[in-house]
């Protein structure tokens, strides 16, 4: 490995391919910006990558992948001057070096101020709040008395969130009383994730969780996936199930329009995931979403970019959300997003003892001809998304049972 450089070098540019094709430049080596180059092969488009390291997961398959970091102006600006159009693996380029990208009239997507509702929950929550999009009730604090006062009045226990750089369940916290939150609230006002405060919501007593996943480009043509439910254990995303099961269409047909009115109304472009509860309706007259005491949604937050609630759609949709993104960002007409089997179900590979993935390839391909597999080229550490699995079928309980098998096998859980 070699050292990393901030400043992305000339010969690290990206060669241009005959035939007029365009660059898309991707800040961030992670799984995501290295599932974006399957169909970029495909398609013929370039990818670069503004990598972490030269060992990022993209940059394992990217061959322009200059190392460089996501907050060095200089280094983000250099790497964006080789590109036709940037995009991101994650969202956490800051605010200013966005803003001056536009300003260098790069053609960025999400823009910087899309992305800022992906970025910071609490102005995620202030903007659908005055969309009428149904949220669950939730407040900002900086004070302990504030966490009290909120918990006394939603009920106890509640859910408080870092409103910067969470993921994965990192950054949320159930807590029961405000001196839980006493490491939080000692850093309110200094830079970082609590700066502005925290965010608390009720804990929502959810029948199931489902995400909406939709792209939209420049231009304002947008599509949608099908609703799926997302499992999560720990925080952590570890199964998909597309389409949601026995979910309500009426419901579905509410959602999907949320999501694309949310991306109209933020002017987003590329994929956006909306993460969702599906909860009994509480009956607040004139929400959104509430039906007559039927099953009725909120929203939980945003993502602007690919998302692991769309990775069933790699092998389980006429398009996949990777090709899907970059036809947005490039503003090309975007592909079919219909579902091409009755059940799609991604199982995530979570990091557990074994370090050795291949071996379990000559087991699982042995007993399920129909499993896809894919992994991320990362190290394997506990709990880490190393890869994840797609099962289509007819039968939802063995597509389950199948992609279940095959995640659990090669994280090495199972022997047999
Ligand atoms: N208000 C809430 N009520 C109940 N569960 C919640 C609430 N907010 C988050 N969760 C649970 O925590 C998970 C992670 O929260 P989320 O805000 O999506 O954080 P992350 O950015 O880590 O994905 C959710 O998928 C859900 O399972
Ligand atoms: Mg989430």
């Amino acid at each position: 490995m070699s050292e990393p450089t901030s400043h992305p070098s000339p010969s690290s540019r990206p060669q241009r391919a005959p035939g007029g094709f365009p660059v898309v430049g991707v800040v961030g080596g992670g799984q995501l910006a290295r599932m974006m180059q399957g169909p970029a092969v495909e398609l013929g488009i370039q990818l670069s990558i503004l990598a972490e390291s030269d060992s990022a997961a993209a940059a394992l398959v990217v061959p322009s992948s200059p190392v460089g970091d996501h907050t060095d102006l200089e280094a983000v600006r250099a790497f964006a001057a080789s590109c036709d159009v940037v995009t991101f693996d994650h969202e956490h380029v800051p605010q200013d070096i966005l803003q001056a990208l536009e300003d260098d009239g790069v053609a960025v997507h999400p823009s910087r101020a899309a992305l800022h509702f992906a970025q910071d929950k609490l102005a995620m929550r202030e903007r659908l709040e005055g969309l009428g999009i149904a949220c669950p009730r939730w407040t900002r604090a900086t004070t302990a008395a504030e966490v009290t006062a909120f918990g006394d009045s939603v009920g106890w226990p509640i859910v408080a969130k870092t409103p910067r750089g969470g993921y994965d369940g990192k950054g949320v916290s159930i807590v029961s009383a405000a001196d839980e939150l006493a490491d939080w609230l000692a850093r309110v006002g200094e830079p970082g994730p609590v700066e502005g405060g925290l965010l608390l919501e009720e804990k929502v007593d959810f029948v199931r969780e489902l995400a909406v996943l939709i792209a939209r480009s420049p231009s304002g043509q947008a599509a949608a996936w099908p609703v799926v439910e997302t499992v999560q254990t720990d925080g952590i995303c570890t199964e998909v199930l597309a389409p949601a099961p026995g979910l309500d269409p009426d419901l579905a047909s509410v959602v999907t329009e949320a999501a694309l009115r949310i991306a109209g109304e933020l002017a987003v472009t590329g994929v956006l995931a909306v993460e969702m509860f599906e909860v009994r309706a509480r009956g607040a007259e004139g929400t959104e979403g509430t039906r007559g005491g039927r099953a009725a949604y909120v929203v939980n937050e945003l993502a602007m970019r690919p998302h692991n609630s769309g990775h069933w759609s790699m092998d389980g949709a006429v398009t996949g959300q990777f090709e899907q993104h970059l036809r947005a960002v490039l503003d090309l007409p975007l592909g079919d997003p219909r579902p091409t089997a009755p059940w799609t179900v991604m199982a995530n590979v979570l990091g557990g003892d074994y370090e050795h993935l291949y071996p379990a390839y000559r087991h699982i391909m042995a007993r399920d001809p129909g499993a896809k597999v894919h992994v991320y080229g990362k190290g394997v550490r506990p709990g880490r998304k190393i890869g994840h699995v797609n099962v289509s079928g007819s039968d939802l309980a063995e597509a389950r049972e199948r992609a279940g098998h095959a995640a659990d096998y090669l994280r090495g859980v199972i022997t047999e």
